[in-house]
């Protein structure tokens, strides 16, 4: 099972519990010294043959590309994909030296890069489950403007990560139709909300004095990483979810996507810029 951004917060949770539990869990971080302290954290508690890492800054294709490149040479065959990694940034737009806004880069291109290259081996494995991590948040900020996906003009903190989030959800809806489409059927697709837990998320938005107040305000009615991680845990192993795929999931249980935030052609938008823009970096001899 492999999970994304397990150097911190929800991933690290996510990643420790499935290794207890005697799952063999990749553990994906962009920082070495952290990941590698998750890493040993969890070979002290299960055979070190039960944990292997991977480095890679997913704000850049190029790096989701070799992640993926790189687990697909030494694993035939993936059960459990988890799309944890997020990020949310400041008051200004920042792009990185691909040229993508930074929040869509983390949470959209590279969930939808890793998920379509990580195909190969997960279409290997006898059932296989993607589960991406949303955020209620999704419906925050109005609609959305599908004419400037990156936000070059109207760009906010509060917008980009909304929007990422609510695309994220459109593509993994999308997910379970190009499988289909393909005769690929042991693979399903889940998104979840994981609640509002105190972890390293708000690091640059509340850098800024007023978020810093909110964020303080905010704290005690945050849940503990346990908490925030258990949608995934479920997702991820549990029977009752069995077949169930293209689904949006917060506390263990199957919630409604507000109608207002989503359509099927809204959805085929974000799919398509997701699959122009990742051109270069899907694998050419993949057929799907
Ligand atoms: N916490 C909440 O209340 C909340 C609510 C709704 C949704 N979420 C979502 O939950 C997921 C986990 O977030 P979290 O709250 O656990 O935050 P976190 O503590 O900051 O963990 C995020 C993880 O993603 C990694 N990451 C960030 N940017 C990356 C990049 N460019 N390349 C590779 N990895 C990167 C982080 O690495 P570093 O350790 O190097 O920072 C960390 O491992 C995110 O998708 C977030 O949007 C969280």
């Amino acid at each position: 099972m492999l999970v994304t951004g397990a150097s911190n917060g929800i991933g690290r949770e996510t990643a420790i519990t499935l290794a207890k539990e005697g799952h063999k869990v990749i553990i994906h971080g962009r920082n070495a010294e952290r990941t590698q302290a998750v890493y040993d954290e969890i070979a002290e508690l299960v055979d070190e043959n039960n944990v292997d890492q991977y480095i890679a800054d997913l704000s850049l294709k190029s790096e989701v590309k070799k992640l993926a490149d790189n687990i697909k040479s030494k694993y035939k065959q993936l059960d459990v994909l988890i799309n944890n990694a997020g990020g949310q940034f400041g008051k200004y737009r920042e792009v990185t030296s691909e040229g993508h806004e930074k929040t869509m880069a983390i949470n959209i291109i590279a969930p939808f890069l890793l998920t379509y290259e990580l195909l190969d081996i997960l279409k290997e494995s006898h059932s296989a489950r993607v589960v991406t991590v949303s955020s209620s948040s999704y419906s925050m900020s109005g609609q959305a403007p599908l004419n400037d996906i990156e936000l070059e003009h109207n760009y906010s903190m509060a917008k980009a990560y909304a929007y990422s989030k609510r695309y994220i959800i459109w593509i993994m809806k999308h997910f379970p139709k190009l499988v289909y489409q393909k005769g690929i059927d042991n693979i399903t697709f889940n998104i979840t909300e994981p609640g509002s837990a105190d972890t390293g998320l708000g690091r640059v938005s509340t850098q800024d004095t007023y978020m810093k107040y909110l964020y303080k305000l905010w704290k005690p009615m945050m849940w503990s990483t346990e908490k925030a991680a258990a949608t995934n845990i479920y997702l991820a192993t549990s029977p009752n979810v069995e077949g169930v795929t293209g689904k949006f999931f917060g506390n263990k249980k199957e919630k409604r996507i507000k109608p207002k935030y989503y359509s099927v052609e809204a959805e085929n938008i974000i799919w398509d810029y997701c699959m122009n823009v990742t051109e270069k970096f899907r694998n050419l001899k993949c057929s799907y």
